[in-house]
């Protein structure tokens, strides 16, 4: 026997049985991610959004130009190797990047208006792993491009609201402006002098931070760096007037809109390509350090930077694994479960049972047959443990009459049915008795 292989670090699996993951964990299953991914196809096209699948490798200058030399992604969490011929790659740390490259290539700019897209798939970065923190993970983001904002912003914050909304997850809204390139200098700078001063009082970190990206060390996790953040000089009084105008009409927008939001002047994200709004929703419970579900903002440079015209752009991406702990807690899931479950008691009996299954499925009706040959009692055990709502048991009897009995799990009831028209007898039971009625 061969030796087992484990995974490898920072990867995991979802099956769909309960899949312990540590001690205190709730189960995540394959239920609650399809949860999470249906309610977005559901929600997003409702606000024009439209799927895009970019490719999972790109050439590292994407992200090296795109994210910043500077940051933790790029400077420390790629997967990047030579491919065959030589070129330098990187495994995807993140979407924005991938989706503008994308927008730029098919110069989907000439099409005018507003271009709305969202995204779903594996993201990596060689994080330290954690509850919440892996080193393969799951995003689903959206991209929209052509407008200025501050409307366009407040709408997608609220689209990003109205879907953590309804998969129950308990979090809080967090907003902030980073301004852009005609005042961020001056505050970059003023930041940078106040850091200088009191570097001692800084982590290593934070210190190279100073020199390479201060606005970074304001939302450092240090206790000590903490402090001397909070007496920090403040965006917000370096603000030119177009910026404040901006953040003054996303708040405006937000509150017409009804999304709660607390305004966080540490809320500076780690990507270089934001200007302006930024926001992040955070989990008030249930995820521990790593509580940011959904993060994004603004990036009006960014297509420039990589080789397209001035087009500004907003998104977010959420973490789907983030949110798979929380809707495992509230205990909600995609549910799949057989509607009809057939138990035929002899050869013949499962001979018709694997054609009157085929005609349920034909008539888009979930039906398992039972491979197992076993007592009547044992298979409606085995109906119950799938969660079908009607179990059908073919015996010698039914067989020659070519009638059966659909008995209804939940209650107990029986339903005389004609075998010949066992697809149209389940539909008119099941509207009879709606599952909801349960
Ligand atoms: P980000 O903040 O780096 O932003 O990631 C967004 C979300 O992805 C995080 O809030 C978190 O939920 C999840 N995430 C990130 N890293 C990990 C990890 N190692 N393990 C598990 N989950 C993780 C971006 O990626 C930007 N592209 C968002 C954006 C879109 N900005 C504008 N458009």
């Amino acid at each position: 026997m061969g030796e087992k292989i484990p995974p490898v670090k920072g990867t995991r699996d979802v099956l769909p049985t309960d899949t312990y993951l540590k001690k205190d964990d709730p189960w995540v299953r394959t239920g609650h991610l399809q949860l999470i991914e249906q309610a977005a196809r559901d929600i997003f096209p409702l606000y024009g959004y439209r799927e895009a699948r970019t490719p999972i490798l790109e050439r590292t200058a994407l992200f090296a130009r795109g994210i910043g030399d500077a940051t933790d992604i790029v400077s420390k969490e790629m997967y990047t190797f030579e491919d065959r011929d030589g070129t330098q790659v990187t495994m995807r740390p993140e979407g924005t990047a991938s989706l503008v490259r994308a927008y730029v290539e098919h110069a989907v700019q000439q099409q005018g208006g507003e271009t709305k897209w969202w995204y779903a798939g594996p993201m990596f970065r060689h994080e330290r792993q954690q509850r919440g923190r892996y080193r393969q993970f799951t995003q689903i983001g959206v991209e929209a491009l052509g407008s200025t904002g501050p409307r366009i912003d407040a709408e997608q914050i609220e689209m990003l609201d109205r879907w953590l909304r309804f998969l129950a997850v308990p979090f809080e809204m967090h907003v902030n402006t980073l301004g852009d390139a005609r005042c961020r200098p001056a505050y970059r700078t003023a930041l940078q002098e106040y850091l200088r001063a009191n570097a001692d009082r800084l982590c290593e970190d934070c210190k190279k931070r100073t020199e390479t990206n201060p606005i970074r060390v304001l939302d450092c996790k240090n206790p000590r760096c903490q402090e001397v953040a909070a007496g920090a000089p403040r965006m917000e009084s370096y603000l030119c007037d177009e910026c404040k105008a901006h953040f003054d009409g996303l708040r405006e927008s937000l509150t017409r809109l009804g999304v709660a939001h607390l305004v966080d002047p540490k809320l500076v994200r780690g990507l270089d390509y934001y200007t302006r709004t930024t926001y992040e929703a955070i989990a008030t419970s249930g995820l521990g350090s790593q509580s940011t579900v959904a993060g994004g903002g603004r990036y009006d440079g960014l297509v420039r930077e990589l080789g397209g015209g001035d087009v500004a752009g907003i998104g977010f991406a959420a973490g789907v694994e983030r949110l798979a702990l929380l809707v495992a807690q509230a205990g909600r899931e995609k549910e799949e479960r057989p509607v009809v479950f057939l138990a035929p008691l002899g050869a013949a009996e499962e001979a018709r049972a694997d054609v009157l299954a085929k005609h349920l499925r034909e008539a888009g009706i979930a039906a398992e047959v039972s491979f197992r040959g076993s007592n009547a009692a044992n298979q409606l055990k085995r109906a119950n443990a799938l969660g079908a709502r009607f179990a059908l048991v073919v015996g010698e009897l039914e067989l020659s009459s070519g009638r059966a009995k659909l008995k209804e799990l939940r209650t107990g009831e029986q339903h005389e049915v004609d075998l010949a028209r066992l697809p149209d007898e389940v539909k008119r039971l099941a509207q009879n008795t709606p599952p909801s009625a349960a």
